[in-house]
């Protein structure tokens, strides 16, 4: 598929800008409270659009930084996140990646999450698996919640009172083996994609943040959905993935949760 070769080209593209900066110096400014973006996101993102573009000038992008964040629905378009984790890059903690998706028609065909410092490359292709590094993935076989590693995030809007993540955090500390939180959400699903980590969720993505990941669960053989169990309509925020012999009984316990929220 032509797309997975830009996509592939296009995130290390990102990443090499990523490389280059990490642990050197460069310009931070906030967004919101704690809400960061560095120049190194801007410039990274500029990278991966110029290879996208040079390959498929007309079709759309929608990334998280400037103008292209307001990008509408369009029957081509790529869904980048050029540092998810930027929190991470700022203090010099390697953990953040890029995500690049490329989606037709309202559906993700093939996702790429590029690791910079580890040099891991996650891709999926809709319908031919799930790799990394060119080795197919698989989600975990894990079969209890009480066995299994989770992980999930925290939003920058801590004072929304719909994104209050402190009852899901503290209620499945106690029923599982242990929760992460480690900052890349993008980074995370891949994750959940390799077996690693058994189940995520977050109550407030944007699309940039989970495109790709959807993607790779999904090809790994892994579930994704909405918080409520229902099926994920691109776009919304509050994202499950888990393996799919853990799932019925993740999802029950999350359900408790999100009727009390
Ligand atoms: C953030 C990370 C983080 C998640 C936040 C995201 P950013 O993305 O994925 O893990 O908890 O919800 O906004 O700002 O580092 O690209
Ligand atoms: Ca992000
Ligand atoms: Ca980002």
């Amino acid at each position: 598929m032509k797309e997975l070769d830009i996509a592939l080209k296009a995130a290390e593209a990102g990443a090499k800008v990523i490389r280059k900066y990490y642990e050197k110096k460069f310009k931070v400014r906030l967004k919101g409270k704690i809400n960061l973006v560095t120049e190194v996101d801007e410039k990274a993102q500029a990278a991966i659009c110029k290879v996208i573009h040079s390959y498929f000038p007309n079709d759309a992008i929608l990334a998280e930084e400037g103008d292209f964040s307001r990008t509408k629905a369009a029957e081509r378009r790529w869904i980048i996140d050029p540092i998810d984790g930027t929190t991470n890059f700022a203090h010099g903690y390697p953990v953040f990646c890029v995500s690049v998706a490329f989606e037709k028609s309202g559906e993700i065909l093939c996702g790429v999450i590029n690791d910079p410092t580890r040099r891991d490359i996650f891709h999926a292709v809709k319908g031919k698996g799930a790799f990394l590094n060119r080795k197919r993935i698989h989600v975990s076989k894990t079969k209890k919640l009480e066995q299994s590693l989770l992980i999930t995030g925290f939003p920058y809007d801590l004072d929304n009172p719909l994104y209050n993540n402190i009852p899901y955090f503290l209620h499945f500390i106690r029923h599982s083996q242990a929760v992460r939180r480690d900052g890349s959400a993008a980074l995370n699903m891949a994750y959940v994609a390799a077996g690693r980590f058994d189940g995520f969720w977050e109550l407030s993505l944007c699309l940039w943040d989970y495109a790709a990941g959807l993607l790779l669960v999904k090809e790994a053989g892994g579930l994704v959905k909405h918080i409520s169990g229902r099926d994920l309509k691109l776009g919304e925020q509050a994202v499950i993935a888990s393996n799919p012999t853990m799932y019925p009984e993740f999802q029950k316990h999350l359900k408790r949760i999100y009727a009390k929220n």
